[in-house]
């Protein structure tokens, strides 16, 4: 590699993840083309409820959610963290239109491909909605929401994708977060509650091995962006769930010693047999662990809706 190269974020990261006594990667970096198009397929797939039970809050409950974000028909911004290709929030975004509520909608996704499919579904099907895609990772949307001073804003979190952040950092982002309210903004988090151990498991573990592509899609990104050689053939996926800290993991393990050379990195990483990567962290919440997060971040719950197995919650957030 040359010294004049500048290296991408990806592979700067990667580098770093791997070089570490436990190896890591994060989780933003599943998110390519191919990864987005996997995850809509978990989306569809049986096993996911959380998808369904989120559209069913949605579907039934979506006067009452109305009700909670715009009490006083104020105009406001609608700030969506990791919108993905929408197809849940559209019901929410044609009720709000419906109701006759001057609003802006800001999806911020780390995906372009999927903020352009967005796009294109919102144009086609709601093309009289006010749309500002941003194109950043949640702390980069979190320092531009600095600026938005001027309105109401409500935010939403859906999809359970609070569930991807480390404890500690969660409760920075929030707290950040939460510096940032006036009186009348709103949070609105979808979260998948704790339930059932084998339940979950089999979200992320699914017989046909959708998940298991998914996670393995890091190895491919990384062979075709950053010129390294994984033998998908010599790693599994490997996922669990631990119901003290409502923790699902994901990890890609290495099934025999091996080297991984990335030719365009000038870089190695060595595998001994039943050495893993940790991939993902999708963590699951009791009523009582939200109500203490919202509390320890400066928020007051005002509403909870559950689907009708109570299997997930959209919560909303306010400050007082
Ligand atoms: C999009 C982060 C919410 O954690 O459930 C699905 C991603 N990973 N199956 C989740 C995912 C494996 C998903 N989120």
């Amino acid at each position: 590699m040359s010294t004049t190269t500048q290296l991408s974020q990806f592979a700067t990261d990667t580098m770093e993840g791997l070089s570490r006594p436990q190896k890591v990667m994060l989780s933003k970096y599943f998110y390519d083309a191919k990864g987005d198009a996997i995850f809509q397929q978990i989306m569809a797939m049986p096993e996911y409820y959380l998808t369904r039970s989120e559209m069913e809050i949605f579907q039934t409950q979506k006067d009452a959610i109305f009700n909670q974000v715009c009490p006083k028909g104020l105009p406001f911004n609608l700030i969506e963290l990791g919108a993905g290709d929408g197809s849940k929030t559209k019901v929410l975004l044609k009720h709000f239109l419906k109701m006759g509520i001057d609003f802006t909608y800001y999806p911020v996704d780390i995906s372009q491909n999927i903020l352009d499919e967005l796009v294109a579904m919102l144009k086609n099907e709601i093309p009289e909605l006010d749309v500002h895609p941003l194109n950043m990772d949640y702390f980069e949307a979190l320092k531009h929401m600095e600026q938005f001073t001027g309105r109401k804003n409500v935010t939403m979190f859906l999809g359970s994708n609070i569930g991807n952040f480390q404890v500690e950092r969660l409760d920075r982002f929030l707290k950040k977060l939460q510096g940032y309210f006036k009186p009348n903004d709103k949070l609105l988090l979808g979260v998948d509650l704790k339930k059932d151990p084998d339940i979950i498991l089999e979200a992320y573990n699914d017989k046909p091995g959708i998940t298991a592509s998914f996670n393995m899609n890091l190895l491919v990104r990384m062979n075709n962006e950053l010129g390294a050689d994984f033998d998908l053939n010599q790693f599994k996926h490997y996922a669990m769930y631990e119901p003290v800290t409502g923790e699902a993991r994901s990890y890609v393990v290495s099934l025999v010693d091996q080297v991984v050379r990335f030719s365009e990195l000038d870089f190695e990483v060595n595998f001994e047999k039943g050495e893993c990567i940790h991939t993902e962290i999708s963590r699951k919440y009791s009523v009582k662990n939200l109500n203490h997060l919202s509390e320890k971040c400066g928020f007051v719950t005002s509403a909870n809706f559950f689907d009708s197995k109570q299997y997930y919650v959209n919560t909303m957030w306010e400050v007082v």
